[in-house]
């Protein structure tokens, strides 16, 4: 091979590997429906009992679930809310709010309600629900601090917010979700899990979305 066709072969191999590490690090696809098996894994650290030990869902409680996925934490939520409770679920993917109806079958379970949705702008009124949680979802979402400043808005003002992040190409380190909880008028009430698997519980604290709204314009 000529020292020219070295210098292309190496140029075009450089340029396809920033290609890569730009699309592993921006990349902002919601997760592909066609890769659903993978996610009714659970990941270390991010189990049914620590997502109980952090978001405590109580029965006949209303709470909400941001990028529900095939329904890993839906259905283990509807159970502990029983069936005076209400778990909606929002995602993005008609295919995903599906899988988790057509599995939400269990007697005493609370009733599920699926919203086709961005979690940038939530369809539910101030206040209403007493808990929401996402998993493995806030990264995924161009414009993490938007999200946190919608569930800030339609959280009670004693409700609590549940963050689950794990690493993978999406994941949002713990220092950053404090800082976007900071400007979503959230602050941290605790935590479970190392570093790189981690739930947090936010709560409101002040009035953070009107804050972040105005940093925005
Ligand atoms: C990686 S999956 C996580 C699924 C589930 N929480 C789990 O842990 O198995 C991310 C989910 O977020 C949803 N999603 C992505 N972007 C979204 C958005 N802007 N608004 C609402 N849901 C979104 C995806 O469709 C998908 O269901």
């Amino acid at each position: 091979m000529s020292r020219r066709a070295v210098a292309v072969a190496g140029a075009s191999a450089v340029a396809l590997a920033a290609g890569a590490a730009a699309w592993w690090h921006t990349d902002r696809a919601p997760y592909p429906y066609s890769q659903r098996r993978l996610l009714d894994l659970p990941l270390p650290f991010l189990t049914s009992r620590h997502l109980d030990a952090m978001l405590d869902p109580q029965p006949g409680e209303r709470i909400l679930e941001i990028g529900p996925g095939t329904g890993l934490q839906a259905l283990h939520v509807a159970r502990e809310l029983g069936d005076h409770g209400r778990l909606d679920i929002v995602d993005i993917q008609d295919e995903m709010l599906s899988h988790v109806m057509r599995r939400a079958t269990e007697p005493g379970s609370a009733p599920i309600v699926p919203t086709r949705a961005d979690a940038r702008e939530l369809p539910f009124p101030d206040g209403g629900f007493d808990a929401a949680y996402l998993v493995t979802v806030l990264g995924e979402i161009p414009d993490p601090g938007a999200v946190l400043g919608e569930l800030h808005r339609v959280l009670a003002p004693s409700g609590r917010l549940v963050v689950g992040e794990f690493f993978d190409r999406h994941y949002v380190p713990f220092t950053d979700l404090l800082r976007y909880a900071d400007h979503a008028g959230l602050q941290l009430s605790g935590r479970l899990g190392p570093p790189l698997a981690y739930l947090a519980r936010l709560r409101p604290c002040c009035s953070g979305h009107a804050r972040y709204q105005e940093g925005r314009t």
